[in-house]
């Protein structure tokens, strides 16, 4: 679905500055290799083979044109300017898969670049855990994917690295599936930031976690459920995530045009000649059960008929799952037996086309409320995203979102009962069952409350300033390196 979409014209000079940025990368790893093949074992062997390989093959794939420059480099690999310092922070996670830890993983890297004080430290940054996803970096703003390029090539001699594997433990040194491993053999510090989505941690993992020097958790929610399960409350920190309030800012956009880029799956049309302009309820997220997206569906489609003036956009992309998001909703709808109105359906669309990351504000922006009624999130960043464009959101009042949701900066939404993980690898776990109930009568209640509304967006703005802001995350994040090589030295 998303190769297919024409609107980037962009996209040659996005090939451009990405091959300039794997030729750099390439040299670097040239120079890497001719320092490590004399002293080869089998973890160094296994290292180049998982970093080197998938490069050389999205290089040959995307960047063919350009090998001569790749293998005839006109430039030196540039030594990192600030070698005097000798501690190194390595913060290893997937930066190229587009997913939720890439993300927050950005958002840290992003803050302490900008405000770390830590002055003595060498900031580097490595691909490790998700796969990448290019499309994703090319849909970055240039100065992320300079910055990326820059931190890229700053390397950490183990014994000085204090590392972060920002991933879920399973792809922690020994990784469950092929992986860089983390931490690197010999570094002096390793930390393991991860988070989960459910009541308790399995036994594999909290294993994991105890085997690092340190866990980072972004909440309160996961420093209870992880001591609960096992892992050594010595080791667990809070260290919440940055949201980058100052990309997230509605004064400095223009709503997306989201009519043209959804597909109508229910319900009359909001364009054309008798559009009305509806309230728009927007929902980002990736095609799963955790996701409450039926829970959302009922709600919307029991309290509402195209009598009122309201339009659902579902931002979503698949999950373990094909792209026929228009038939699943459909299957939905029969199978759970929803009266069609005698009015007709409220309208629903899917955007199940690619959102690049400078384009998400916009998105936002195109909103008047945004809904997650998930059984369960880490953190939930579509929602801090929504909360620092200034919308009033509507998200589940249960794990990781209990962090920053209050009565005053939004609707949060109560839970019926806990219910048991049915599917998967975590089957017996309990998470949330959001209440129907109360996200029909909260939905009707955003709509008919604008002032309300409005000011509970502003307040969330706020609040997402005040404590969630790069500036704050990064002497979060500063504080708490300082301590640690405070101890070492
Ligand atoms: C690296 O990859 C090659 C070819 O795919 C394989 O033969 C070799 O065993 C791998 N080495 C390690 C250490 O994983
Ligand atoms: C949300 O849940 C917390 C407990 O986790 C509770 O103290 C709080 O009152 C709830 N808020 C609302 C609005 O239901």
């Amino acid at each position: 679905m998303n190769s297919k979409n024409p609107q980037n014209p962009t996209l040659r000079t996005s090939i451009l500055k990405s091959s300039c940025f794997f030729s750099i990368l390439l040299v670097v790893i040239a120079v890497f290799i001719s320092f490590i093949i004399p002293q080869t074992n089998y973890i160094k062997t296994q290292y180049l083979n998982s970093t080197i390989s998938p490069l050389l093959s999205r290089i040959s794939r995307v960047l063919g044109f350009n090998r001569a420059i790749i293998l005839n480099p006109s430039e030196p690999a540039t030594e990192s300017p600030n070698l005097l310092s000798n501690h190194c922070l390595l913060w290893m996670a997937p930066f190229l898969s587009g997913g939720g830890y890439c993300s927050e993983a950005w958002s840290y890297i992003l803050a302490l670049n900008q405000y770390s004080k830590t002055t003595n430290l060498r900031l580097s940054i490595w691909q490790h855990g998700d796969s990448d996803n290019l499309q994703f970096w090319e849909g970055l703003p240039l100065e992320m994917r300079k910055l990326a390029s820059e931190l890229y090539q700053t390397q950490c001699r183990p014994k000085e690295s204090i590392v972060i594997c920002h991933s879920e433990p399973g792809a922690w040194n020994p990784p469950l599936f092929q992986t860089t491993p983390c931490p690197p053999p010999n570094s002096r510090f390793a930390i393991g930031r991860t988070m989960f989505e459910t009541d308790r941690v399995n036994p594999e993992h909290v294993k994991r976690c105890n085997a690092m020097d340190m866990v980072w958790v972004p909440t309160e929610f996961h420093v209870s459920t992880f001591t609960k399960s096992g892992v050594d409350p010595s080791k667990l920190v809070k260290v919440v995530q940055a949201i980058d309030t100052e990309f997230f800012d509605p004064i400095k956009y223009t709503p997306l045009d989201i009519p043209s880029l959804g597909n109508l799956i229910l319900g009359a049309s909001s364009t054309g000649s008798n559009s009305r302009n509806p309230f728009v309820f927007l929902s980002v997220f990736k095609w799963e059960y955790r996701k409450g997206w039926d829970v959302l569906l009922q709600s919307y489609l029991k309290e509402f008929d195209s009598s009122d003036q309201v339009v659902l956009y579902l931002l979503t992309n698949p999950y373990h799952s094909d792209t026929n998001f228009g038939n699943k909703i459909l299957e939905f709808i029969h199978d759970s037996k929803l009266e069609k109105p005698i009015n007709g359906w409220a309208s629903v669309y899917v955007i199940d086309s690619h959102i690049a990351q400078v384009d998400f504000p916009r998105l936002y922006k195109a909103a008047d409320a945004f809904i997650l009624p998930s059984r369960g999130e880490g953190w939930g960043r579509p929602i801090v995203e929504a909360m620092a464009m200034s919308l009033p959101v509507i998200a589940t009042n249960w794990s990781g979102p209990t962090e920053y949701l209050t009565k005053v900066n939004s609707y949060p939404l109560s839970v019926d009962r806990m219910s048991e993980v049915i599917n998967g690898p975590f089957k017996g776990h309990l998470w949330a069952e959001p209440s129907v109930h109360n996200l029909m009568f909260l939905m009707r209640h955003v709509m008919s409350n604008p002032e309300e509304a409005k000011s509970k967006g502003e307040k969330a703005r706020q609040d997402m300033m005040d404590k969630f802001s790069p500036k704050i995350v990064a002497n979060i994040v500063s504080n708490q390196i300082q301590r640690i090589l405070d101890k070492m030295v």
